[in-house]
This record gives structure tokens, C-alpha cells and sequence, in this order.
């Protein structure tokens, strides 16, 4: 298994202490976007599973460069390479974020089904949407063996603290307020990022399904508001933490798929417990209080950004 990662600022050599030290596991530090590395390395691949990307869509909405580059443009650098080789899988992690609001064309709400038209809200989300069709046409045009996948919105351990729940549970536990954007309405999608693990490893090891789209997610539909109850009740902190501020512009109100594909496919969904999980991450982030600490008190880029978005300071 060979790892190419940028370490950009989410990247984090310590989250693979457990495997660095595996026979089969090789780590190179290197940037998507570099035709010579990614070429040689896939002289030597099998099978690629492409999660290499910019994703927050606050940072997106700052500035969309780098998300332009890294999607889009490195995605079309890892096709072009696996074009030229024998790979006999191409995994391209997308997201349901391509879809937009979850709805019908019609415009009814409800869980976006594979058929349905792409409706980017963010930067972010059209990057990932580019990519998305960008591996889909080098599937129809010169087969290669690609299978895009689009994911809900992933918890659990080594989460950076700027997504929702690490987020919200490392300012719980420093007592700062939790910002919640408008009025918190927004539902969500929640799956346990082993179960999407899990579902990408029977893709990995399957047969067939070249060119299709799968809807990965766990049914677990909940509002901002809920999610952070729910963290604030674990937590035994007061719901005083909560603060409304200002809406994140282009903000999708409901993400959430149909997964009944995947289901039928492959004879699997995800049925991890949602409070389980969320404890057992709330339990990690205790646990890992100098993983997150290095990141939110000693990270001038984390404390850069965290007062450029919210505006207050974190020290
Ligand atoms: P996020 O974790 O950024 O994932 P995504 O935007 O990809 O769904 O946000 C999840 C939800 O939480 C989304 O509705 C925005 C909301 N949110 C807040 O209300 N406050 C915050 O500080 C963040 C980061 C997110």
C-alpha cells in the first residue's frame, strides 16, 4: 500500500503511527499534481483509491484556489497516469456535496439518488463535481476502470478540528462557544468514517462495476442543532456554549443520499450506532488531547484561520 500524501496543513504524519511500520505500507510524501511522482508510483499500482483533496467548504469559500488545483487539476494528473497503466481500479472519492440540495428534479426533498442532476453550492463542492465527471470521462472515453463513490459527512477519530463535531467538541472542552451558522437547521448525512472505510474495501475488492456511481451514507439524519445537543449533553457542558452567528453563504440545507444501490450491490449498509460512535469520538478527542492541542494552540495556521472565519480570538 503506497500512501502519497502533500501533508498540507490537514496532513498529519502522526495519524500513521500505527502503520508506519507495516511490510506492505510505504509512505511518499509528494503532491497529486506532480506528473513525474505520480507516474512512477503507478507504474507499481494496482488499484488507486483517490481521497487526495482540498475539503472544507469554509476555506473554500475564502479562497478557491488551491481546491481548483488539488480536485480538479490532480485528479486529471492521477487519470492521465492510470490511463497509461494497468490499474484494474480507479476509486474516485467524491461526495454528496455534488448533488447539492438533497431533492428531486421536481424539487421535492429527498435523498439524492445517483441519477440525479449536479447542483454544487461552493467552490468546494463544484471542484469536487469537475472531478467527479472529469474520472467519469476517462471511464467512457478511454476505460479506465473507474468507480466513483459520494460520501455523507464523516466522524470519528483523527478528524482535523475545522469540520463540525471535532470542531464543536475541542471548543466544549476549552469552554469556547460553539458557532453555529444561521439557524441551525441545516441536516446532515452522518456516517462513522469506518463504515465508509468498510464500503470502500468491498469496492476495492470487487469485480465489475466499472463507470457506476455509488451513494455511500448511514441514513443518520440530523440538524446542526441535534448534533450539538447531543455533543454538549456527552460533554456535560452547558447549552449556554451555543452561539448563532452569521450563515455560511451557499449553505446546502439537507445533504443525504439514497443508498439503496450500494445496498443491493453489494449486500451491506451502514448500521454502526450514531450515539455509540459519536461517544466513542468524543471519548478519542479526550483521550488525544495533545493530537488536538498541537493542532489548536500551537498551529499559527489553525489560530489564523480559526479567527479569520470566526472572527474572535481562540487564545
Ligand atoms: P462541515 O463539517 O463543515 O461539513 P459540510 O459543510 O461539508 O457538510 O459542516 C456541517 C454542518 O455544520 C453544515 O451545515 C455547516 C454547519 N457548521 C456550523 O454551523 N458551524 C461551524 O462552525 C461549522 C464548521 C459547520
Amino acid at each position: 500500500l503506497i500512501n502519497l500524501d502533500k501533508l498540507t496543513y490537514a496532513g498529519n504524519l502522526e495519524n500513521l503511527q500505527d502503520v508506519e511500520q507495516h511490510p506492505n505500507y510505504t509512505f511518499v510524501h509528494g503532491d497529486i499534481c506532480q506528473k513525474a511522482v505520480v507516474e512512477r508510483l503507478m507504474k507499481d499500482t494496482d488499484a488507486v483509491v483517490h481521497f487526495a483533496a482540498e475539503t472544507h467548504v469554509d476555506r473554500s469559500i475564502m479562497d478557491a484556489g488551491d481546491f481548483i488545483t488539488t480536485d480538479v487539476y490532480g485528479t486529471f494528473v492521477l487519470l492521465e497516469a492510470a490511463r497509461k497503466s494497468q490499474i484494474t481500479r480507479f476509486i474516485q472519492i467524491s461526495t454528496d456535496e455534488v448533488y447539492g440540495t438533497a431533492m428531486s428534479p421536481e424539487g421535492v426533498s429527498r435523498p439524492s439518488l445517483e441519477t440525479d442532476p449536479l447542483m454544487p453550492l461552493s467552490p468546494y463542492a463544484a471542484s469536487k463535481a469537475g472531478a467527479d465527471r472529469l474520472a467519469f470521462s476517462y471511464w467512457t472515453t478511454y476505460n479506465v476502470p473507474v468507480i466513483i463513490t459520494r460520501c455523507s459527512n464523516n466522524y470519528g477519530p483523527y478528524q482535523y478540528p475545522e469540520k463540525l463535531i471535532p470542531l464543536f467538541v475541542t471548543n466544549a472542552l476549552d469552554n469556547i462557544p460553539l458557532p453555529i451558522y444561521g439557524d441551525g437547521h441545516n441536516t446532515r448525512d452522518w456516517i462513522f468514517v469506518g463504515e465508509h472505510c468498510k464500503a470502500i474495501d468491498l469496492l476495492l475488492h470487487s469485480s465489475g462495476y466499472d463507470g457506476e456511481i455509488f451513494n455511500i451514507g448511514a441514513n443518520k439524519e440530523y440538524s446542526v442543532i441535534q448534533i450539538t445537543e447531543t455533543l454538549l449533553d456527552i460533554l456535560e457542558k452547558p447549552k449556554t456554549l451555543m452561539q448563532f452567528v452569521k450563515d455560511r453563504p451557499g449553505h446546502v440545507p439537507r445533504h443525504a443520499v439514497d443508498t439503496s444501490k450500494f445496498q443491493r450491490s453489494f449486500g451491506w449498509s451502514a448500521s454502526a450506532d450514531f450515539s455509540e460512535m459519536l461517544e466513542r469520538t468524543v471519548r478519542w478527542y479526550r483521550e488525544h488531547e495533545q493530537w488536538w492541542r498541537r493542532i489548536r494552540d500551537k498551529d499559527s495556521g489553525y489560530k489564523r484561520y480559526y479567527q479569520k472565519q470566526y472572527q474572535q480570538r481562540v487564545d
